[in-house]
């Protein structure tokens, strides 16, 4: 067994059983996590992307031992999340956009410490921790107020407390921002930015929100049901899928030999309402300067000049239809995975061994079903 301080996800799969066509119909497996393989460093901010029904919560929750893999391994700083669960979750904790996972009939304080408990933190520690905390979020005022007088924002903000208690040496946080308040979304991003800049702890997103993605993340890992399609920077996604700057240059008078300039650089052309000419170049690299200057010295004059950025958002696009017209292609049982970064090949899934019971840790209800009640 190595003893590398981070997360390594090998071959990791998911089965969950439905039913096809209501209650009566006959029981199948949905795969939901089809052989992923993951390393999550300490010290940096990791993405998880792919569209809707990816796999990314699934995975998130088998990471956070809330539910159980039905193959490969989990390994947190060498322990096995299935067979080390306990001393696994006191490494780690889960923020989930969404899910408040707070209880309201007590005060934010008295949250904090249970949760403390629940995470094993020594009672000493937990009182400092639990002053800190309130702080940070900037609920010290409201320590020993009920949690349902709390408004939704404060309720938020006690979430977020609640993911730090046992300090984590790594935090999943499944889109973490869902629904939060714009001045709290800013501050969490900046408390986890925070955490794995000065703490090193180590983070794992994930988030439609792609803005907040390239903020945050170093690495990001690109999935599509269930399995790795791309990794990279996003500056690296980006450039892999040829996701283009877009220049739009308006030339007013348009001649022969302004056309022939832009047809010179590929460029697409349309003729405007006004007679004018709109000339669009999605290109990787900085073409603004030279298509203007080609136009201009073909005596055109500039009505216009756009430059669009690139997007993580179409390079994201882009993997997944790639990855999907890869899955429904003829005879190819696995789209073709991108792996961006040179030397950065992911090693290959070990032999996995399920472990018994598929199904759910113990501690789901607890870390999971407390919207609102007493435990
Ligand atoms: N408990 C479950 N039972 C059956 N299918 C599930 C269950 N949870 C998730 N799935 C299915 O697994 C796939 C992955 O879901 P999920 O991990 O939530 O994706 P994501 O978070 O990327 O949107 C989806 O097709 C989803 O419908
Ligand atoms: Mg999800």
């Amino acid at each position: 067994m190595t003893m590398t301080t981070a997360i390594e996800v090998r071959g990791l799969r998911k089965d969950f059983p439905v039913r096809e066509k209501g209650i009566l119909g006959p029981r199948t497996l949905k795969r939901a996590v089809d052989g992923l393989d993951l390393d999550i460093p300490r010290g940096r901010v990791t993405g998880l992307l792919g569209l809707n029904g990816a796999g990314k919560t699934t995975t998130i929750k088998i990471l956070a031992t809330l539910l159980r893999p039905s193959a490969g391994t989990v390994r947190i700083d060498g322990l096995d999340a299935v067979a080390d669960a306990r001393a696994v979750r006191r490494r780690i904790n889960l923020i989930a956009g969404g899910e408040r996972m707070v209880y309201t009939r007590m005060t934010g304080r008295e949250n904090l410490w249970y949760f403390g408990q629940l995470y094993d933190v020594p009672k000493a520690d937990l009182r400092r921790r639990t002053g800190e905390l309130l702080d940070l979020v900037g609920l010290s005022g409201a320590a020993d107020t009920m949690v349902e007088r709390y408004s939704r924002g404060m309720t938020q903000r006690l979430a977020i407390a609640r993911g730090l208690v046992n300090r984590p040496d790594y935090l999943l946080l499944d889109e973490p921002t869902l629904g939060l308040d714009a001045p709290i979304a800013r501050d969490l991003r900046r408390v986890v930015a925070d955490l794995a800049a000065h703490d090193g702890t180590g983070v794992l997103l994930t988030s439609h929100y792609l803005a907040e993605v390239e903020e945050l993340c170093g690495h990001v890992y690109v999935i599509s049901a269930g399995r790795h399609l791309a990794q990279g920077s996003p500056a690296e996604l980006k450039a892999a899928t040829g996701s283009h700057r877009t220049v739009r240059l308006t030339v007013t008078d348009p001649t022969e030999r302004t056309r022939a300039a832009a047809d010179a650089f590929g460029a697409t052309r349309e003729t405007l309402p006004d007679g004018g000419e709109l000339i669009t170049l999605r290109h990787p690299g900085d073409m603004a300067g030279p298509l203007t200057a080609a136009v201009f010295e073909a005596g055109g004059s500039i009505g216009g000049l756009e430059i669009a950025e690139a997007s993580l958002e179409d390079a994201i696009l882009t993997l997944a239809e790639r990855g999907e017209a890869g899955l429904a292609g003829p005879g190819s049982g696995r789209p073709d995975a991108t792996t961006i970064r040179p030397g950065a090949a992911t090693a290959p899934p070990e032999a996995a061994t399920a472990p018994p019971g598929a199904g759910t840790a113990p501690s789901e209800a607890a870390a999971a079903g407390v919207k609102g009640g007493t435990p």
